[in-house]
């Protein structure tokens, strides 16, 4: 019987950190670290110690300054991998090393240039030896979603007969859609009896080439995982992986849907987000759910209306639950008269029935042209006796 806790495998600085305008210095690093222990996160995965010196660098300064989650470093299945992932993490007072070792016939041919028999033993020589270094080691069967199934679950039971306590099924080119990615974690549960027995964790990793790998790591946490692993902002090779902000509200949002437990701080959702915004070359698109710029930002009037009338006709969660200040009620072309009111008020300035209408219709005129309208340009439109009869503004605007 799995639990109904899911642990959060944060690998923005290791995953996350192989995408384009994403390389960090040890000291961003470790800024980041800092914010992901904040927020609450049970593993990070700090890097890939054999990848560079710099990561072996970062990896070693983060076991010694982060300590409340278990650090990870990424190893091929290589003896010298594992031994550089082992040195790197020898401060860590909970150390992880994550093997991953191809499992599709399209990697071991084309990639490795090995057999399945040879696959096959050296994940079982790999894990072991990470086991003799660490009392903690996962297993990865890379690129499990397109991989021959009853091969996966070979490879599976040999690493958990090798001593992996997690074992994560990539879906390494998101290329799975969530009732296959459940499916298959279903049947590796089912068919390896040991996993439930001996209290092995299964764990998603999800990319989002199809735009699917928050709801591929739900579908697996429905089907038993209890490990998701995802990265802020969801930043990633190519379209990225699974968004951390998303399953985390998902979780909590939908507790009636799923009832599952977290550590995650969600009022350190967006604040870490923005950690990692300016440590990047590039932050979140506007419309990106929970940390976008628009994601508590309403501009059409039916919806504004609503908004003022009561919050939950248009939002299912505050801002305030995942650390953004504020609701912004936008005002452009859309907007009605009662944000306009509600958002002069705010500025100071009280209009009676027919002076808002006046000013509405000069609004409508000049958002038809202009993109974006401030505050200045709704100053410009009110008549003189208005702007005079201007008392003190609300401090905190919107
Ligand atoms: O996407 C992937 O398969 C990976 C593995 C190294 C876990 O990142
Ligand atoms: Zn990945």
């Amino acid at each position: 019987m799995s639990s109904n806790h899911v642990a959060f495998f944060d690998t923005t600085l290791r995953d996350g950190e192989q995408s384009p305008g994403c390389s960090m210095t040890t000291q961003e690093k470790l800024t980041m670290a800092h914010a992901l222990e904040d927020l609450g996160v049970d593993i990070i995965e700090a890097g890939f110690a054999m990848a560079s010196e710099g990561d072996f660098a970062a990896i070693a300064t983060i076991t010694q300054a982060v300590k409340k989650p278990r650090i990870a470093s990424l190893a091929r299945a290589k003896t010298e991998d594992i031994e550089m992932a082992a040195r790197a993490l020898q401060f860590a007072d909970r150390a992880r090393i994550h093997v991953f070792l191809a499992s599709s016939d399209l990697h071991l041919e084309y990639k490795l240039k090995i057999s399945r028999a040879q696959a096959l033993e050296l994940c079982g020589e790999s894990v072991r030896l990470a086991r003799s270094l660490v009392d903690d080691v996962e297993f990865s069967p890379e690129d499990a979603t397109r991989s021959d199934r009853d091969y996966l679950v070979e490879m599976v039971r040999i690493a958990i007969e090798a001593g992996a306590t997690t074992i994560n099924m990539p879906d390494t080119v998101g290329y799975s859609t969530p009732e296959e990615y459940a499916a298959m974690f279903r049947e590796v549960r089912q068919r390896i009896p040991a996993i439930d027995a001996q209290g092995i964790i299964l764990s998603s990793h999800c990319h989002d080439d199809l735009g699917l790998a928050v709801a591929n790591s739900l579908a697996a946490i429905d089907a038993g995982a209890r490990q998701v692993e995802c990265t802020i902002n969801g930043i990633g090779e190519r379209a990225g992986n699974a968004a951390l902000e998303e399953i985390a509200s998902a979780l909590y949002v939908r507790g009636d849907r799923y009832g599952q437990t977290t550590s995650i701080k969600l009022d350190q959702l967006y604040p870490t987000s923005q950690v990692l915004g300016q440590i990047i070359t590039f932050r979140p698109s506007p419309n990106k759910a929970i940390v976008g710029d628009n994601a508590f930002a309403h501009e059409s009037g039916i919806h504004q209306h609503g908004m003022l009338a009561n919050p939950l006709c248009y939002e299912i969660m505050t801002p305030a639950l995942v650390g953004v200040a504020k609701t912004h009620l936008v005002l452009g072309k859309h907007s009605g008269r009662a944000a306009l009111r509600h958002r002069l008020e705010q500025m100071g300035f009280a209009l009676t029935r027919d002076d808002l209408q006046h000013v509405y219709y000069r609004f409508v005129a000049l958002a038809d042209r202009k993109k974006n309208i401030y505050d200045q340009d709704l100053v410009g439109l009110l008549p003189d006796q208005i702007r005079e009869r201007r008392h003190e503004p609300v401090s905190e605007l919107d």
